[in-house]
């Protein structure tokens, strides 16, 4: 994985300084050749034929290779494309986890619970932007998932997640990532959490946010289950980490993770771990 601050450096194996001292070189030795007229025609080939068009894809390759100088003005114009992925995530959160992405250099990346990827954008467009790794989408878009263990008092509850017709967010989900070329960085696993849980190894993920089925059995399945699938230093990403169903899953997060960022208390509802 490339470190974003030797980004500029390692996508095209030389850096800036290094190109001037070598056309600088170039210039000196050129410079003697050119004393006859033959060197001067040879020199002129040179020049047209080997040097400019390699500055020119030099420096072609230089303004498009990610670096950090370039990151918040990439992050920045993500963010502005963000809300028109249909979800929960706030701007705030959507910008901490590309971010956390980048600086940690998280490569495989798992979300629980997409929705309309109003969290998963962000984590596919911070791939996108390091170029390497992949984000997993992990949704059954089923409302019958979405019930599950919430029992049927909770009316309000029912009343969304038993008729919202998850068909279609999922396919304007995936039209959206199309249309922002998003393709390459992630893949779709339409199944529960449970199901996809044996698909992944131990000590794999660099980051992972659980929004799945937020009842006391899902929330505490998720983290018992993923957590051994997170790397020692991954990221794991938490949402509704107020609510009371979801309390034993984050007693036994903070177990085996330190706190990073706490907002649980706000509006913005969430919390960043780093696994120990
Ligand atoms: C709160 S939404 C996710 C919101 C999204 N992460 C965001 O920030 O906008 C919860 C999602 O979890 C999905 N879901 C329900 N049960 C699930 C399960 N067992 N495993 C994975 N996802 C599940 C639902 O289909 C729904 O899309």
């Amino acid at each position: 994985m490339k470190q974003p601050s030797s980004f500029l450096q390692t996508s095209f194996g030389i850096s800036l300084d290094a190109l001037k001292v070598h056309s600088q070189n170039r210039k000196h030795s050129l410079f003697r050749n050119l004393q006859s007229g033959k060197a001067k025609l040879l020199g002129k080939m040179f020049l047209k034929g080997i040097l400019l068009p390699s500055l020119f894809l030099q420096a072609a390759s230089l303004y498009s290779s990610p670096s950090l100088e370039n990151w918040e003005t990439y992050r920045n114009e993500m963010l502005k494309v963000q809300p028109d992925f249909p979800g929960w995530c706030p701007a705030k959160k959507a910008k901490d986890i590309m971010d956390v992405i980048v600086t940690n250099h998280s490569q495989v990346c798992v979300e629980l619970g997409v929705f309309g990827g109003s969290s998963f954008f962000p984590i596919a467009a911070a791939l996108a932007y390091t170029q390497q790794g992949i984000a997993y989408a992990i949704d059954p878009w089923s409302n019958d998932a979405c019930l599950e263990g919430y029992g049927e008092l909770d009316e309000k509850l029912n009343n969304y997640w038993g008729t919202v017709d998850l068909e279609k967010v999922m396919n304007k989900f995936t039209s959206k990532m199309h249309l922002n070329d998003l393709d390459s960085y992630y893949s779709i696993m339409r199944m529960s959490s449970k199901e996809a849980n044996p698909h992944f190894k131990d000590n794999s993920i660099d980051f992972l946010h659980i929004d799945g089925n937020h009842s006391k059995e899902s929330a505490l399945f998720d983290v018992k289950n993923w957590l051994p699938k997170v790397k020692t230093g991954g990221i794991v990403c938490f949402d509704d980490a107020w609510w009371d169903s979801t309390q034993p899953a984050i007693h036994l997060l903070l177990q085996e993770c330190d706190l990073i960022e706490d907002l649980s208390s706000s509006w913005k509802q969430y919390i960043f771990l780093k696994k120990r």
